[in-house]
């Protein structure tokens, strides 16, 4: 094991899950971890504490004559259920020929742990860096970035740049460099819908009284018509559509159709007519079950009508559907489709924008020279499918543009039991850190 091996395994060790409350020391550890680990470096580190998890912030020595370079991830990650699932401790890194096993390995941690590594190495190297450098970890991503926008209007001027960078997205295959210029939007709710005023025997009463559990059934059913079109009033509307050559670009990508049955292992695929798999995931807005219950759900049979049950929901948005907007149109359109024999409730939950930016940029460009540098190899340029909503507000708020240098391989399973990172994406990673820095000082 390499030291930087040994160091990646110990911020890996923090069991950093931001939405579970009981992690709630585990995450401040984590960002503890952090603050020493810019400081052995030489950095300034700073903590900041908002009403829920810590922001860390690290820079070097800011000079006018070079640009400023913000690099964001999260130090938070996603929880691991169902743990009976993963074959080795979700907080215990483990070594498997080139893959190391751990939650938070891909996401995020082991990708802006590559670029801290890449800052040290150069640091080491040249006691300097080419561009003023600004790290901004968060621990609060996988629950929507709640205190970060209002973060960044609090400190515009400290965190004023040229250019942000953010490895936090895919790679399309091993080796294959890749570099994103478009994320999806999402917006989350959820809703209950609320019968009887009790469970009831459902043969005594059934038959005359709204179950709630159908109801939710069809209120899900009513979101889709039978070719994946989304049926909510107005959900399109501002939907901007895919550009030709985008399309043309992603369909010389190989079989995107193949990769993403092989990478689900679903039977089929299921989505809007006239997309391919490709165009469907990261070109178009969706609107998907993140979970549906109600009833019981234990061994055998209860012949019940359960008085509510719930569903949970999420759209992935596109430019330029306003996350707002979409949540205002389906709370609606469930309200609508709901029978006035039950009443609905809908809580809105965290959301943000799509982000677009322009691969050809100066900027772009240099990002492309990097990932060159870095795998020995042309870059592919995509759009993803996942969310990361805080890129748009650093456009916003920031006025500048963020450069997605993703190291997560198809294979990675972020967010599922056994999620993964190679230790060769690791090392890429510090390389990709190296030459993008190079590549950034020359603008
Ligand atoms: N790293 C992901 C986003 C991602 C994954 C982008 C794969 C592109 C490819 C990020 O950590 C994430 O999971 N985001 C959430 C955002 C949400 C919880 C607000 C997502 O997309 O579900
Ligand atoms: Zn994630």
């Amino acid at each position: 094991m390499t030291p930087e091996l040994t160091e990646f395994f110990e911020f890996l060790r923090f069991p950093s899950i931001s939405t579970d409350s009981r992690h709630k020391g585990d995450v401040r550890n984590c960002a503890d971890f952090l603050m020493q680990k810019f400081t052995r470096m030489g950095l300034k580190p700073e903590l900041h504490e908002t009403p829920g998890h810590p922001i860390v912030v690290a820079r070097n020595e800011k000079r006018d004559d070079r640009p400023t370079v913000l690099i964001y991830g999260h130090y938070d990650v996603q929880p691991v259920d169902p743990v009976e699932e993963w074959d080795t401790p979700p907080f215990e890194p483990t070594l498997v020929g080139d893959k190391i096993f751990c939650r938070g390995a891909t996401d995020n941690k082991g990708q802006h742990f590559a670029h801290i590594l890449g800052v040290e190495a150069a640091l080491k190297e040249h006691g300097d860096l080419p561009v003023n450098v600004i790290f901004l970890l968060e621990g609060e991503e996988e629950i929507g970035s709640p205190n970060l926008a209002p973060f960044l209007e609090a400190h515009k001027e400290e965190l004023a740049c040229d250019v942000c960078a953010v490895s936090d997205t895919g790679m399309i295959a091993p080796g294959v460099p890749t570099m994103t210029y478009g994320l999806r939007g999402i917006a989350c709710l959820e809703f209950t819908v609320h019968g009887p005023t009790l469970d009831l025997h459902s043969g005594v009463y059934g038959g005359a009284v709204p179950n709630p559990a159908t109801i939710v059934a069809r209120l899900v059913a009513s979101l889709h018509d039978e070719n994946g079109k989304i049926l909510i009033p107005g959900f399109y509307d501002s939907v901007v559509d895919l550009e030709p050559w985008e399309r043309e670009m992603w369909a010389s990508l190989p079989d995107g159709d193949a990769a993403t049955l092989a990478e689900t292992g679903s039977k089929g695929l299921w989505g809007e007519g006239g997309y391919t798999a490709l165009e469907q995931r990261w070109g178009r807005p969706t609107a998907e079950v993140n979970g549906i219950g109600g009833g019981y759900q234990g061994e055998g049979s209860k012949t019940v009508i359960p008085r509510s049950a719930m569903a949970k929901l999420s759209f992935r948005l596109v430019a330029d559907q306003d996350p707002a907007e979409i949540l205002r149109l389906a709370s609606e359109h469930l309200q609508a489709q709901c029978p006035d024999s039950c009443r609905l409730e809908v809580e809105l939950g965290h959301d943000g924008p799509a982000y677009v930016m322009d691969p050809h940029s100066d900027y772009g460009k240099a990002a492309q020279s990097a990932l060159k540098k870095a795998f020995q190899s042309e870059p592919r340029l995509i759009r993803e499918g996942g969310s990361i909503p805080i890129i748009q507000a650093i456009k916003d708020i920031l006025g500048v543009d963020t450069l997605l240098l993703g190291l997560a391989l198809p294979d990675c399973q972020i967010h599922a039991p056994n999620e993964s990172f190679t230790v060769t994406n690791f090392e890429a990673g510090i390389a990709l850190n190296r030459a993008l820095l190079e590549e950034l000082g020359k603008q």
